[in-house]
């Protein structure tokens, strides 16, 4: 008998260790034979813990799981499949995941997250195994083909980016992952860490291929101390079967991997921040340009991609461009795996094809508010994304279709607000957050997100309303044309787009778009 418990940090903090247990101490007990494999979570946060059980007709999951709950799930024969009030049918019949695109999360949840041998028998390693037998050039027109975009939130093409660091002749080249995942209500860098790490290593491992890098590092924010421990474990066992090292898989090319743990600052999420942060130094936003591709990790032509960037392309080069860029609409091809968070009944990881709106996020799969009241606005793109009302709920997720509205993709989570919250709060806090994370560089950010909170306070508190709201839109124009990073540049999105739709929040009655 089979049993899988997710050993995923979601998971666990609903008390899937303790739940691992008393299974393991209960079939111990009945005298059941049982092996229990620790995978990825599946993504469906409200029934965590979520158990599985290997049946003859595939994997039936029960959930959510209590250490109470296993005694009685034993006497109706779970560990066969019986039927018990926590079952929820085939695993893979749940409507939540069905209704799913899952090609970079394919494996999520599936396989044993440390078994090379299992990542091997659900395509694993066909990616790289395909790129070793194609020119350099070929692997990163390939990726150019596929349409894929930095996942990270600038949507930025990533075969540009790996075609500019290819074209570099220099010793000593660099591919670093971007694992501080910071924006708020996000978690599918931290899944795929978790439940799938080999994805990242063979996505990494190509990459260095076709751009000429052989060292790579992976930065991963110290909140995530089992994506650490997991990522480590995994590195190791690459190297031992020979996916890593100084002979990739007898190929002639070299590639190692090191994990680098943050330190808990958001700004150095920014690419620059973020190398300054691996050489040792304070997190500061450095000037661009150089870009980091030309000169980057100690000077030298580097590849930054975010996780999921990354760990897409394995299934581009297993694939083909041809069956990646076929999801997806206008300039927005593949899947995104985007995060539901925030008031909603059914949080948890969805990836869709782009197009899928907003409005089918938020019901079909979130089920609406975890309170039962009205949706009143949602966060998408993390701190500096746009406050979305009701009449964009039906705008399809598309980097273009998103900005066209002055809102922001970013790195597909969202955060929904039921009609209980304050849109001047959640503006005030915007501000504030840009005030504690800003790294100090340029004024713009530094000083202007002290005075907004200082601005928006008054408005608040009605002082002087009509000036300081002109004087506020003055000031979301200064930090947006004059700051030198995202940080202080989008920090504006929340604070403009709660004034423009919410406007009654601020105790202003008709919309003063200037
Ligand atoms: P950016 O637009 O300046 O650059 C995007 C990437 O493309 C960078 O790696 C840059 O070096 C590269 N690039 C630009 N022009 C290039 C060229 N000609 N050749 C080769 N490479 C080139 O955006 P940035 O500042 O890197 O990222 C901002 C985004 O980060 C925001 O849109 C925001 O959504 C996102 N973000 C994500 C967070 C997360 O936790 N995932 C947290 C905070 C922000
Ligand atoms: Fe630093 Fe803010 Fe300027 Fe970015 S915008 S460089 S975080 S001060």
């Amino acid at each position: 008998v089979t049993v899988y418990v997710p050993r995923d940090s979601a998971a666990l903090a609903a008390g899937a260790d303790r739940v691992a247990r008393r299974i393991a101490d209960e079939a111990n007990a009945r005298g059941i034979k049982l092996r229990m494999v620790r995978n990825g979570s599946r993504g469906l946060f409200w029934l965590e813990p979520m158990v599985e059980v290997q049946t003859a007709a595939g994997r039936v999951a029960y959930g959510p799981v209590t250490p109470a709950d296993v005694a009685g799930l034993f006497d109706a024969g779970f560990h066969l499949g019986g039927t018990h009030a926590l079952a929820l049918g085939l695993t893979e019949e749940i409507p939540y995941l069905k209704k799913q695109e899952r090609l970079v999360f394919a494996r999520m949840g599936v396989t044993d997250p440390l078994s090379i041998e299992d990542y091997e028998a659900h395509e694993g390693y066909a990616g790289l195994r395909r790129a070793l037998t194609m020119a350099s050039t070929q692997v990163v027109q390939e990726v150019l083909d596929s349409g894929l975009r930095g996942r990270g939130g600038a949507a930025f093409p990533a075969g540009i980016k790996w075609k500019t660091v290819a074209g570099t002749s220099a010793a000593q080249k660099y591919v670093v992952c971007n694992a501080d995942e910071g924006d708020s209500g996000t978690f599918s860098d931290r899944m795929t860490m978790e439940g799938d790490p080999f994805v990242l290593i063979e996505g990494m491992t190509i990459a260095g291929i076709a751009t000429g890098a052989t060292h790579g590092y992976i930065y991963v924010r110290s909140e995530y101390p089992h994506a650490i421990a997991t990522l480590e474990a995994a590195i190791a066992r690459a190297e031992a079967a020979g996916y890593l090292g100084s002979n990739v898989m007898d190929s002639g090319h070299a590639f190692r991997l090191e994990v680098r743990k943050g330190a808990g600052s958001y700004v150095c999420g920014e690419e620059t921040a973020l190398l300054e942060s691996i050489e040792g130094k304070r997190g500061i936003v450095r000037a661009k340009p150089p870009l980091p591709a030309l000169q980057g990790l100690f000077g030298k032509p580097t590849l930054i991609n975010n996780v999921i960037t990354l760990a897409s392309v394995p299934i581009i080069l297993t694939r083909g461009a041809g069956f990646y860029r076929d999801f997806g609409v206008g300039r927005s091809l593949g899947t995104l795996p985007m995060q539901l968070a925030g008031n909603i009944r059914y949080g948890g990881l969805v990836e869709k094809a782009f197009g899928v709106t907003l409005r089918e996020l938020l019901y079909d799969f979130g089920g609406g508010t975890a309170s039962g009241r009205p949706v009143k606005a949602v966060q998408f793109g993390g701190p500096l994304g746009a406050y979305m009302p009701e009449s964009q709920f039906d705008l399809p997720v598309d980097y273009e279709a998103f900005a066209a509205v002055g809102a922001t993709v970013g790195h597909g989570g969202l955060v929904v607000h039921d009609d209980t919250a304050d849109l001047s709060k959640m503006a005030r806090y915007a501000m504030e957050f840009c005030a504690i994370e800003s790294c100090g560089k340029c004024t713009p950010c530094r000083i202007g997100s002290t005075r907004g909170v200082e601005v928006i306070d008054r408005i608040r508190a009605d002082h002087n309303r009509v000036q300081q709201v002109a004087l506020l839109r003055d000031l979301c124009n200064t930090m947006v044309n004059g700051s030198l990073c995202a940080m202080g540049g989008m920090t504006p999105f929340p604070v403009l787009s709660a004034l423009n739709h919410f406007p009654q929040d601020f105790g202003v009655s008709v919309p003063d778009k200037k």
